[in-house]
């Protein structure tokens, strides 16, 4: 820019891109532009009908969230992946695409994360929605059910929220295709570290990257990996539903990611000290924790998640801290309480996320609270 034009143009002209330079930056550069400049609108129009690969606007794809996208399909084992604002979008995007929007039928987990549930109900009460609700650990309910009527989506967790139930994906993956349905697993309570569905044969892996994957409290996202089709599907989500994550939040997924395998490998053996702790506690009933052999009665009240220090009272979870939750108040708030009893969330359910502080603090945090109970 020359300096023909005066102060009011210079300062809003300058500094659009960096200074060329020699040397690699080691981390991914944060691209916080909303619009791209292609000086023709011919070659824009290339972009815009997809003749022609580049960026032109924050809803179409942006270099620091399609970074973060290529890093998620590669730690899935899919073809693509594509982010969302948050993990909600990514299945509201997905569900909708697969089935519902095309009067299509899904079979879904019934104790899946409770909003989730919320949200296909309110499907099923506003738009007509053909789902229905099984009991997906158990493969024969399901086939049962793929068998009623023709299925497009058999929706499911890897591990569900809050009862850490482990559904058996390689078995629904094969009933699904024995019945035309495609499986679609939110793996957000494994991550990529514990679990990838698709080695095991699910078409299409959602996770709330707000989890473990960001895994600092400070970013909402989500993210639908699957097919190069399946990603055009949800490209046309983001522009005309407008739920992409935007860069700045991507930029700090993919920050988190880095240390998600240690995060995951120190909160899994934490998690499992705390397991076995309190299993032998006389004031827990039952600890659900798939690490454990054997399952006895669990039970905690309201008042003892208040009683803890460490552990945050947080409706999230896979974060760097510990976080508790009461599912009835919070996650699973608006599924109806005879249906959260029927599930087995009941009043004296918490959930306890592990976090990476010092494990015997986070006993210790425990045994405070059970003993003011
Ligand atoms: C298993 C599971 N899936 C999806 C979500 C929704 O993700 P987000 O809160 O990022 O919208 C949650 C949130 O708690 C969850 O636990």
């Amino acid at each position: 820019m020359g300096k023909e034009v005066r102060i009011g143009t210079r300062v809003v002209r300058s500094a659009r891109a960096l200074p060329p330079g020699e040397g690699v930056p080691v981390a991914p550069p944060l691209v916080q532009s909303v619009a791209f400049d292609y000086r023709s609108a011919a070659a824009q129009d290339e972009v815009f009908g997809n003749e022609r690969s580049g960026y032109v606007y924050g809803r179409y794809g942006t270099p620091t969230t399609a970074a973060l996208e290529i890093a998620l399909s590669e730690l899935e084992g899919t073809a693509a992946a594509t982010c969302f604002a948050s993990g909600m979008a990514a299945i509201a995007a997905y569900a909708d695409a697969c089935a519902v929007a095309s009067g299509g039928r899904i079979v879904a987990q019934e104790d899946i994360y409770g909003q989730v549930r919320a949200l296909f109900e309110r499907w099923i009460r506003e738009r007509g929605a053909k789902i229905v609700f099984v009991h997906a650990t158990d493969p024969a309910k399901v086939e049962a059910a793929l068998r009623e009527a023709p299925t497009s989506l058999l929706y499911v967790e890897a591990v569900s929220n809050p009862l850490l139930r482990i559904t058996d994906i390689a078995v629904l993956a094969k009933l699904a295709h024995a019945n035309g349905a495609t499986l679609a697993v939110d793996a957000t309570f494994a991550s990529p570290v514990l679990l990838r569905p698709a080695e095991l044969g699910a078409d299409v892996v959602i996770q709330s990257l707000t989890k473990y994957v960001n895994g600092h409290g400070d970013v909402m996202a989500g993210s639908v990996a699957g097919s190069v089709e399946v990603a055009k599907a949800m490209r046309d989500r983001t522009i005309l539903d407008g739920a992409y994550l935007p860069p700045h939040e991507a930029w700090l997924c993919i920050r988190g990611m880095r240390t998600l395998e240690l995060r995951v490998r120190r909160q899994c053996e934490s998690a499992h000290r705390v397991a076995r702790h309190l299993e032998q506690h006389p004031k827990i009933a039952r600890v659900r924790y798939p690490g454990l052999p054997d399952h006895p009665q669990h039970t905690l009240a309201k008042r003892q998640f208040d009683a803890l220090q460490l552990a945050a009272s947080a409706t999230t979870l896979g974060d760097l801290f510990s976080e508790v939750l009461y599912p009835a108040i919070s996650s699973h708030r608006r599924v109806a309480p005879e249906e959260r009893a029927r599930l087995g969330i009941n009043e004296g359910t918490l959930r306890l996320s592990v976090g990476i502080e010092d494990p015997d603090d986070i006993l210790a945090d425990l045994d405070g609270a059970l003993a003011r109970v």
